[in-house]
């Protein structure tokens, strides 16, 4: 586990760069990412390249015992670039391009651009190659950061007519698979389906839904022209990218399969605020300080996942942040405690974002280790002693848990273009699952929805809404096998085109689950519904089902509204293995008796149900204890011996033990 830091030498004077470098080596900090958006720097006129500044940034990284991360500088296309080619600029859906002036104006399928961004990378590529010092680099920044995912110009037209020819070969198959006799949609050839722009309706889902993979897959596309050209140059270079929280529109397992590994951008106070789940808009007061620590958590393994294994943090919050709509100073001790908090979900490098708080442009506002005096700010002590106290660690394996929560980014695509109430939001009902797991101390894989699930002793796939045949065949497989599967409210609504089927849902999985779903509805909170469960009732938010048993037992029944009566939890035993279904987005309390019975049912080791704001983390034998509360904890390790931090654990502070989380117990008296 290292650190690393993000410098962009560009903006500082040159006899600036050595006292900095020099600095960051004594902060124990091992990797330099650069050249992020520095394309007019690296190529200020067309065909005139200077790379001899970044050269000897290198260099001085290399001499200073670091190595450099480079990216590909794709962001932010130059203005001569635009002017020379304005057609690369995205368009918004009702045709206004985007300016030059900011970053990401740029068109994924752009040939221009793909051409233009082919030549950048294979010159900086080529000038690179044999540099000792560089480890590594960063494919472009965030894609898709700042809604630019979806566009609609004229070349991802004639692009998503292509995708749609290749998906379905002929129009009628096309009109068939989305349903375009509803309100007079059909087409007579692919050159008619337009990219969806303004309506005065909704529009068809199934058209959206295609739209929504097809932007997404052209991502994976242009991402997969930098990683091609990467690799060529240098097979030793890893390749990565930095992806972003609970983000919606571009699947993060396709673009990960073509890279090394997965790095993500972590501003936890930012995220705790944003996340869907947070209870008011500036969210809870102590979030503000500290972040949620089941929000960061959840995107560290989401990250895993992608990555198949260790992952990065290439952006970590290193101070206050030009956060919306407010920007509080962390905690004290927060900026290490994220460090070893990122460490314990499987971060192999958790670099700081960025080394000097910017004195111009649009994050003058936005915290930096170093202030914009160039003296150390708050963060820059507690990264040093995370990058001393991870140099004493012994080298981990990443986690790998036997719990499995499934992803599928085209079923949230699918819910989120027919929500039924704002309220869906589908991190969000994830997360009510991932935090009740957590909150037992158990290690959750978050993986695509069609990975090999064999190891899993536990799956659980919430609003898992779109199910083929296939995909049907092997959850039924995986329960008959032996496995334990938890189904939640709109799993296997819908075919993959987006339609439901002649038989009601869980359609295909119907004759494992033994029961069919029979209403649905969704609920204001002031309608306050409940439900009974293993004898006890509890409160329930947003959405509900009732469902028709034939073969499956009953474990909880609706207490409020129409469906008085009626069961809304259920379970089956089919072959070797269990299903249950959960007809209802579950609170916390409710949330966390499922899990402890699914949990015992698959003789699975529960842990105590931790205090809020602490949580236990395995990685490799090892236990994390985090602390983000205001008051301090105590441990109980049993036969555990501490590696890092005693018994008593002061508020925003850790402690690491050789033993599993299950064994431990947390005290807060
Ligand atoms: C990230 C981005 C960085 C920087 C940072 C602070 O989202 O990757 O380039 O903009 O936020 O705004």
């Amino acid at each position: 586990m290292q650190t690393g830091v993000c410098y962009f030498p560009e903006h500082w004077p040159r006899e600036r760069w050595e006292t900095d470098v020099q600095r960051m080596a004594e902060s124990g900090i091992e990797y330099v990412r650069m050249a992020e958006f520095a394309w007019n720097v690296l190529e200020p006129e067309p065909g005139e390249y200077d790379f001899e500044w970044l050269e000897e940034a290198v260099e001085l990284v290399g001499e200073h015992g670091m190595q450099a991360v480079l990216c590909t500088p794709t962001a932010t296309p130059p203005k001569w670039l635009v002017d020379e080619y304005p057609d690369i600029r995205q368009e918004q859906a009702d045709g206004t391009p985007l300016e030059f002036g900011s970053r990401r104006h740029y068109c994924f399928n752009s040939p221009d651009y793909r051409r233009e961004s082919r030549r950048i990378i294979e010159k900086m590529a080529e000038n690179f190659a044999d540099n000792e010092y560089v480890a590594g680099w960063q494919t472009d920044n965030e894609y898709g950061c700042h809604e630019t995912v979806r566009c609609h110009c004229d070349d991802c037209t004639t692009a998503f007519r292509e995708w749609l020819r290749e998906k379905y070969g002929d129009i009628e198959t096309l009109n068939e698979a989305w349903g375009n006799a509803f309100w007079s949609q059909e087409y007579r050839r692919f050159s008619e389906v337009d990219l969806p722009g303004p309506t005065p309706a909704e529009h068809h889902p199934a058209r959206l839904l295609d739209y929504q993979r097809f932007a997404s897959d052209s991502v994976v596309e242009y991402n997969q022209l930098h990683v091609d050209i990467l690799q060529s140059a240098n097979a030793d270079w890893f390749v990565t990218h930095n992806f972003m929280a609970d983000f919606e529109p571009l699947d993060g397992f396709d673009v990960g399969e073509d890279l090394d590994f997965a790095a993500w951008d972590s501003y936890p106070t930012l995220h705790a605020q944003q996340a869907p789940d947070n209870p008011a808009p500036e969210g809870d007061p102590q979030a503000q300080r500290v972040g949620d620590p089941d929000v960061t958590g959840m995107n560290h393994d989401l990250y895993r996942g992608v990555s198949d294994g260790a992952f990065w943090v290439m952006e970590n919050q290193a101070g206050d942040i030009r956060a919306f709509p407010y920007s509080a100073e962390p905690g004290e001790g927060m900026m290490r405690l994220w460090a070893h908090q990122a460490a314990a979900h499987g971060a192999d490098v958790v670099s700081y974002f960025r080394w000097r708080r910017c004195q111009f442009g649009q994050e003058q506002y936005w915290g930096a280790l170093n202030n914009y005096d160039g003296e150390p700010d708050r963060g820059l002590g507690e990264a040093a002693t995370a990058a001393e106290e991870f140099e004493a660690l012994p080298e981990m394996a990443p986690p790998a848990g036997d719990v499995a929560i499934l992803v599928d980014y085209d079923s949230q695509w699918a819910l989120h273009n027919e929500r039924h109430t704002p309220d869906f939001e589908y991190w969000g009902h994830l997360r009510a699952y991932y935090r009740a797991l957590r909150s037992r101390g158990v290690t959750v894989d978050l993986v695509d929805a069609d990975t090999d699930l064999a190891g899993y002793a536990v799956v659980l796939a919430p609003s898992l809404h779109l199910v083929s045949e296939d995909r049907a065949d092997r959850l039924a497989a995986y329960v008959e096998d032996g496995g334990e599967l938890v189904l939640t409210i709109r799993s296997a609504t819908k075919t993959d085109t987006d339609k439901l089927r002649d038989d009601l849902a869980p359609g295909p999985l119907e004759p494992v689950l033994g029961a069919r779903i029979e209403q649905f509805e969704s609920l204001a909170p002031n309608l306050e519904p409940q439900v009974t469960y293993d004898g006890d009732t509890y409160d329930y938010r947003t959405w509900g089902e009732w469902l028709q048993p034939e073969d499956a037992t009953v474990l909880g029944r609706h207490e409020s509204g129409p469906a008085t009566g009626e069961a809304a939890i259920v379970e089956n035993e089919a072959g070797e293995g269990r299903i249950t279904y959960v007809g209802v987005w579950p609170e916390p309390d409710l949330a966390d008796a499922i899990v402890q019975t699914t949990l015992e049912s698959a003789n699975h080791p529960v842990g105590q149900r931790l205090p809020e704001r602490v949580r236990l983390t395995e990685r490799d034998g090892h236990t994390w204890i985090t602390n983000f509360r205001t008051d301090s904890v105590t441990v109980d390790a049993g036969a555990g011996d501490f590696v890092l931090g005693e018994e008593t654990v002061p508020a925003r502070d850790l402690a690491i033990v050789d033993v599993p989380a299950h064994e431990i117990t947390i005290s807060n008296k």
